[in-house]
């Protein structure tokens, strides 16, 4: 508004050459001045209470995402290892090359929009809640096949729109295997090596594609290294990304990310594999989430009874080896109210 004021005096006293005798204009400079100061400063003080995009709501609080992707997640080496590597990478930069692609890959509930979350929480004041993070899911925003060039136009303008607010934009793409292809494709331009694009530079973004594909395919070595006796964590991410690109070119099915164009022109920065989760992994899952539902204190001890009676509800893959949780730990936290509300969980309270 001040801006604006002030932008106002200045044209008319140029366009009015007859008006603008010298003292006009130096007293028009100095009101534009005061103007824009306290325009600033007025910007400040709003930035305090609401959010903008600047380090005090972006918080990109690398040290926090550490802490968390070690202390909470569990059972992902491999995860742990890379993505703190590439974020720290990316936000290093103030002019990265390309925004940040990461592909998240494996079955329900090992963790990946856990993982989401945990980065939202980490760069973002608000989190999941920020206005600069966007969760879309494919199933919940694009549901009918038909609308798809709208789909399409609406995304792009989503994209763009956000992205001219804040460059530091998070846009967490879920369920993956259910865009269409073509949708996906969409994205291509504002993930390129582009320096930017109609004045808006789109290298400073993140953006992450969470899917089951190739999650059948990465359970399966996980179970053959396992009969073979190597241990899960001797696991290299080398090993499961053959896998994985071996599975996009086998690929039967038109959705989702193998068909769109984003692999074809390799502009996903990595492929994070999300490993089948064993019954160590769900038990600490078990514990993580009877301390948050504050069934049990932290650094209470929580009878192991207890845990192996929330164990038992969950049922494990293959029916001979009984080693992956089917639903990973998604079904906690139902399975934790279920046994401990009802009268048969004789522990806790
Ligand atoms: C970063 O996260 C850690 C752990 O959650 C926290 O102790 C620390 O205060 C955070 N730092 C900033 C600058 O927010
Ligand atoms: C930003 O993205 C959200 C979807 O997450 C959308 O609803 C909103 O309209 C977008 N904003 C702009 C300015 O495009």
């Amino acid at each position: 508004m001040w801006i604006q004021a002030s932008v106002l005096i200045i044209i008319v006293s140029c366009i009015s050459p007859s008006l603008s005798i010298e003292p006009v204009t130096g007293v028009t400079a100095v009101i534009a001045a005061v103007g824009s100061l306290i325009y600033t400063s007025y910007d400040a003080l709003r930035c305090r209470f609401v959010p903008c995009c600047n380090n005090r709501w972006i918080i990109e609080n690398i040290t926090g995402l550490e802490i968390a992707l070690t202390s909470k997640l569990h059972g992902q080496h491999l995860v742990q290892r890379t993505v703190v590597g590439h974020i720290k990478g990316h936000l290093r930069s103030s002019d990265p090359s390309k925004a940040l692609v990461l592909s998240f890959h494996g079955l329900t509930g090992v963790g990946k929009n856990f993982v989401s979350s945990i980065i939202a929480d980490n760069l973002y004041k608000d989190g999941l809640r920020s206005p600069y993070v966007h969760l879309i899911s494919a199933t919940k925003e694009f549901p009918h096949e038909g609308l798809l060039p709208f789909y399409k136009d609406q995304l792009k303008s989503w994209i763009e729109g956000n992205i001219t607010i804040c460059d530091r934009s998070m846009f967490i793409f879920d369920e993956v295997d259910k865009f269409p292809a073509t949708l996906l494709d969409v994205v291509k331009p504002y993930i390129d090596y582009y320096e930017q694009l109609g004045g808006v530079v789109y290298r400073r973004a993140i953006f992450l594609f969470l899917s089951n594909t190739g999650g059948n395919d990465i359970a399966k070595l996980a179970l053959e290294r396992w009969q073979s006796g190597v241990s899960r964590e001797s696991l290299e991410l080398s090993d499961v990304e053959k896998i994985l690109m071996s599975s996009a070119i086998n690929a039967d099915n038109h959705n989702g990310l193998w068909h769109s164009q984003l692999i074809s022109s390799q502009l996903i920065t990595a492929y994070i594999p999300f490993l089948p989760l064993e019954k160590t992994h769900v038990r600490k899952c078990i514990v993580d989430y009877l301390i948050s539902r504050k069934y049990y204190s932290s650094g209470g001890d929580i009878p192991s009874e207890v845990v192996d009676k929330i164990l038992k509800e969950l049922t494990f893959d293959p029916p001979t080896e009984q080693l992956f949780s089917t639903t990973g730990c998604k079904r906690v936290v139902e399975k934790i109210d279920y046994v401990m509300l009802d009268g048969t969980g004789d522990a806790g309270h």
